[in-house]
C-alpha cells in the first residue's frame, strides 16, 4: 500500500556498503575492517550504544556528493516500498562538528530529494534535528548557519541521548523556528519518561512525537495524544533492536492504535535496525496480530500527520482507498 515515511535519520540509511565506498573514497580511517565486521558490531543494548556506532558511521560523509548518494540510496529503496512521501531527519551537527560547511550537507540532501520526485515519483523534504546532547546555544548557532538554506527544509526536530537531555533545554531556540514559520516535532518517549513527551507538547509546541511509545504508561497523556490528534511516529524494529521492549510481540502499537491514537510506522535507522518500511510492517503485523483495518489506519495516519497540503493527502488517501478497494 502507498505510505508516507515520517521518521528517517538520512545518517541512519546509510548501509555499511556505502560506509566503506565513501571511507575508501574520501579517505576516512574506520574501526573495522569488512562490511561484515561492521555488521556484526551492530548488536545494541540501549540507544547510546547504538548513537556510539552511528555517529561513527557518519564520519565519512565529506563532500556535497556522499549527502546526495546517501539520500538517493534511501530514496531508491523507500520507493521500492511504496514510500510515495518521506519527511527525512538530518543531524547537521555530527557534520558541521567536524569541519563539514552547512551548505555541503544541505544542498547534497536536498539535490536528491528534487531528483526523487522527478524520477521516482516521491515527495521528498527535509527536517533538521538538533543533537540534545549538545547545548542550546550550540543548536542556535546551528540554526544560524541553516537559515540561508532556509527554503531546503521545512521543519525541525529533536534527537540523540533521550534521558537527561529533556525537551525544555531547547525551549528557546524552539520558540525561535515557530516565529520562522518551520515545522516543530521532537523524540519524547523513546527511552525517557511520558513526562518528557508533556514537555515537548506544552513547551515546545511540537506538532508530532518521535516514538511515544512510553507514553502508556501515563493515562493523561494517552488521552491528551488521542484528543488532539497528535500523531506518534513508532518505529517497531528500532524499539526491537535498541531494547525497548523485549520482544516485537511485546510492542504497543496495537495499544496506541486502539486508543485512538494516529500512531504511524517508520523505520528510523534502516541501515542499522534490519529493516525498511515494508520489514518493519510485514514482522510487527506477524508478531502482534494486528489486521487490514490497522494497517489502512496507519497508512491513512501516515497521510495525515505529513506536512503536505490538503490537497496532496486527498490525493495519496485516494491511492489508498484504491488499492484496499481492489483487495476487497
Ligand atoms: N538518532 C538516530 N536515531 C535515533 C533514535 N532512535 N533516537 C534518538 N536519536 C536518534
Ligand atoms: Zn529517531
Amino acid at each position: 500500500m502507498p505510505k508516507a515515511e515520517l521518521h528517517i535519520h538520512i545518517e541512519g540509511s546509510l548501509e555499511p556498503e556505502l560506509i566503506f565506498a565513501m571511507a575508501a573514497r574520501n579517505g576516512v580511517a574506520i574501526a573495522y575492517s569488512s562490511v561484515e565486521e561492521l555488521r556484526q558490531a551492530y548488536a545494541f543494548s540501549n540507544l547510546q550504544s547504538f548513537l556510539d556506532i552511528y555517529y561513527a558511521g557518519a564520519s565519512v560523509l565529506l563532500h556535497e556528493q556522499d549527502f546526495h548518494d546517501m539520500a538517493w540510496a534511501y530514496l531508491e529503496r523507500a520507493a521500492a516500498d511504496n514510500v510515495v512521501h518521506a519527511e527525512i531527519f538530518f543531524d547537521p551537527q555530527t557534520h558541521t562538528a567536524r569541519g563539514v560547511d552547512m551548505g555541503v550537507v544541505i544542498n547534497g540532501l536536498h539535490r536528491a530529494c528534487v531528483e526523487a520526485k522527478a524520477r521516482l515519483g516521491v515527495d521528498a523534504s527535509l527536517i533538521l534535528c538538533f543533537l540534545r546532547h549538545l547545548s542550546e546555544d550550540d543548536a542556535l548557532e546551528t540554526l544560524q548557519q541553516a537559515l540561508p538554506y532556509r527554503d531546503k527544509f521545512i521543519g525541525v526536530g529533536l534527537d540523540s541521548s533521550e534521558v537527561g537531555h529533556p525537551p525544555e533545554k531547547f525551549a528557546r531556540v524552539f520558540e525561535k523556528c515557530r516565529g520562522l514559520g518551520l515545522h516543530l516535532v521532537a523524540h519524547a518517549g523513546e527511552e525517557g519518561p511520558p513526562a518528557y513527551v508533556w514537555t515537548a507538547l506544552d513547551v515546545l509546541k511540537v506538532e508530532r512525537i518521535d516514538h511515544g511509545v512510553q507514553s502508556t504508561k501515563d493515562p493523561a497523556l494517552m488521552k491528551r495524544l488521542a484528543q488532539d490528534r497528535i500523531a506518534l511516529t513508532v518505529c517497531p524494529l528500532s524499539n526491537l533492536k535498541l531494547c525497548v521492549f523485549p520482544q516485537l510481540a511485546d510492542h504497543n502499537i496495537r495499544e496506541l492504535l486502539d486508543a485512538g491514537l494516529a500512531a504511524t510506522i517508520n523505520s528510523d535507522d534502516p541501515a542499522y535496525f534490519g529493516g525498511y518500511m515494508n520489514e518493519n510492517f510485514t514482522q510487527t503485523f506477524a508478531a502482534t496480530g494486528l489486521t487490514a483495518a490497522h494497517a489502512y489506519q496507519l497508512a491513512k495516519n501516515s497521510f495525515d500527520a505529513s506536512f503536505t497540503d490538503a490537497a496532496t493527502k486527498r490525493r495519496y488517501t485516494d491511492m489508498l482507498d484504491a488499492v484496499f478497494t481492489a483487495f476487497e
